[in-house]
This record gives C-alpha cells, sequence and structure tokens, in this order.
C-alpha cells in the first residue's frame, strides 16, 4: 500500500479559480489527475486555468455556484457528476475572510462564515460521499485553530467546525474515505492585502518567513495519496501554531 498514484483520478477544488486553489489544482492536474474548477467570481481566471490543465493532457471542467445557500453543495455535486461522472476526489478549499472581532461580530457575519466555511464544505463531503465508492477528502483549514484569531472572530470559529467535522467525517466515512485537513498559516495575504500583510506578521512564524501555494499544494498532494492517514491535520505554517498553543494553554489572549 503507502502512496497511491493518482493518474487519470477526478478531483473538484472548491474556489480553485486562483491562489491556492489553483496552486492545488494545477499539482494535481501535474500528477495526470482530471480537475473540476469551481468558483464564484473568478470566472476569467477559471477558463484560463481550466486551458492551462487541458494542456498538461488532463481533463478539466468549470462549475459555477455561490456556496452561500445552504443547498449549494449538492447542486455543485449534481453538476459535476453531469459533466464529469463520478469523484474520487474533494478539496474544500473556498472560503470567506471578513475582519470581526467579539466586540462588533453580528449572528448575520458568523452565519455567512458557518455557510460558505462550515456547512458548505461539509454538505460537498456528504454529498460526495454518496456518489463514491471510496475517495479521498481534504479540507483547507487555518493553522489558527489550535487557538484563536481575535481580528477573525466568525471565520475562526467556521474554521473550528470544519475541523471538528474533518474528525468525524474521517471516523463515519472510514474504511472507504479518508477525511484530512490542511492548517495554512501565514501563505498569501488576504485577497486586497499586498506582500506588506505578510512582512509585518513574519515575526509570528517561528521559521521567520512566509509558506507560499506551493507548499500547501505539496502538503494536500501528500495526504491524497496517502493510503492510511485518516482525521489528521497538517500545520504547513512554519511552526506558528506551535506559538499560538502555548498562548491558548497559557490563557494569553494575542492579538496579531
Ligand atoms: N491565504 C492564506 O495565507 C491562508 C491562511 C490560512 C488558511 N487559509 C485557507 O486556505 C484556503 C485557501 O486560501 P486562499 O487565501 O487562497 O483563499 P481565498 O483566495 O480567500 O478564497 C478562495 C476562493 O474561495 C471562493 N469563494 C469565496 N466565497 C465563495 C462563495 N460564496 N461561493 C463560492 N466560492 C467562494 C472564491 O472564489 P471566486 O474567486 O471564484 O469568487 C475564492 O477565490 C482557504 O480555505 C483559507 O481559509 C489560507
Amino acid at each position: 500500500m503507502g502512496m497511491e498514484s493518482l493518474r487519470g483520478q477526478t478531483a473538484l477544488i472548491t474556489g480553485s479559480a486562483r491562489r491556492i486553489g489553483r496552486a492545488i489544482a494545477l499539482r494535481l492536474a501535474d500528477e495526470g489527475v482530471n480537475i473540476v474548477i469551481h468558483y464564484h467570481r473568478s470566472c476569467e481566471d477559471a477558463h484560463e486555468l481550466a486551458d492551462i490543465a487541458r494542456q498538461k493532457g488532463v481533463q478539466a471542467w468549470l462549475v459555477h455556484v455561490d456556496l452561500n445557500p445552504p443547498d449549494a453543495a449538492e447542486q455543485v455535486i449534481a453538476e459535476v457528476c453531469s459533466q464529469a461522472g463520478s469523484l474520487d476526489i474533494l478539496v474544500n478549499n473556498a472560503s470567506i475572510f471578513p475582519p470581526d472581532t467579539l466586540d462588533d461580530i453580528t449572528f448575520t457575519a458568523l452565519m455567512d462564515n458557518m455557510r460558505v466555511n462550515a456547512w458548505s464544505p461539509f454538505a460537498l463531503c456528504r454529498a460526495f460521499a454518496r456518489q463514491a465508492a471510496r475517495g479521498k477528502i481534504v479540507n483547507l483549514l487555518d493553522s489558527r485553530v489550535t487557538g484563536y484569531d481575535w481580528k477573525h472572530v466568525s471565520y475562526i470559529l467556521s474554521k473550528h467546525v470544519l475541523w471538528e467535522m474533518t474528525r468525524m467525517l474521517a471516523l463515519q466515512y472510514a474504511p472507504q474515505i479518508t477525511v484530512n485537513g490542511i492548517a495554512p498559516g501565514l501563505i498569501l495575504p488576504p485577497p486586497g492585502e499586498s506582500e506588506a500583510y505578510l512582512d509585518r506578521l513574519v515575526d509570528t512564524v517561528p521559521l521567520k518567513r512566509h509558506g507560499d501555494a506551493e507548499d500547501i499544494a505539496d502538503a494536500a498532494l501528500f495526504l491524497l495519496t496517502s493510503t492510511f492517514i485518516t482525521g489528521e491535520v497538517i500545520y504547513v505554517d512554519g511552526g506558528r501554531h506551535l506559538r499560538e498553543t502555548v498562548q491558548f494553554h497559557a490563557q494569553v489572549p494575542h492579538h496579531e
């Protein structure tokens, strides 16, 4: 057993037109995986990515769905199955990252984050599992799930939920389907922010630099090719979660 070749399999990567999702999609295409590129607003980037993937010799399909409505996941899987047939791999990458604090968090913001970052990946896992005799799922978490993100409270709460769901689903879907998480740390500045955002935070990383999207794609490929790992989370964060964990247990809130 050990590592499995993914050649000829089909993967759905949500929110994959740009950034980390794109890097994962390209890495899978390089491995001979046919890819379903899900996108919401990034129509042009999604089409460009599909062309690049096809040039690599794999099949590529596009699915355009807003993941905000609670029944969106069923729609995505139905569309995927009508275009690509069945799926072997699901990567839940799409997410929102709006700022809020415990002082200004609203019920609406919390529900927005829960819908896109927790409910929709969960519902996608469930719809995926219904159509796959066996398969692999990777959920994108956040290295701050070992502690808190005091400036993105709704967001980090939704990632905590997805972390727990990852472990519950790993048990629920064993032995046919593995379910794992990747917890990125400081990788890309949030959409709209410049590199200065990363520079400002680099001292919070024990390895004293930020990672890049390819580091996440490496971890995704590892989890997707492994045949004996489930319910696990790989922190790809230069050791940043260790710092969070120490502070969490010391009950010292910090605000970066
Ligand atoms: N960047 C980092 O350093 C970092 C750090 C920690 C964790 N992460 C996690 O890693 C993953 C990838 O990060 P990223 O920074 O590359 O993500 P991102 O650019 O913020 O978002 C990825 C994609 O999610 C899609 N999306 C957002 N709202 C959606 C909706 N309502 N319906 C459908 N799609 C929607 C967008 O697709 P469209 O563009 O097509 O609208 C977007 O391109 C995320 O889960 C993130 O939480 C990232």
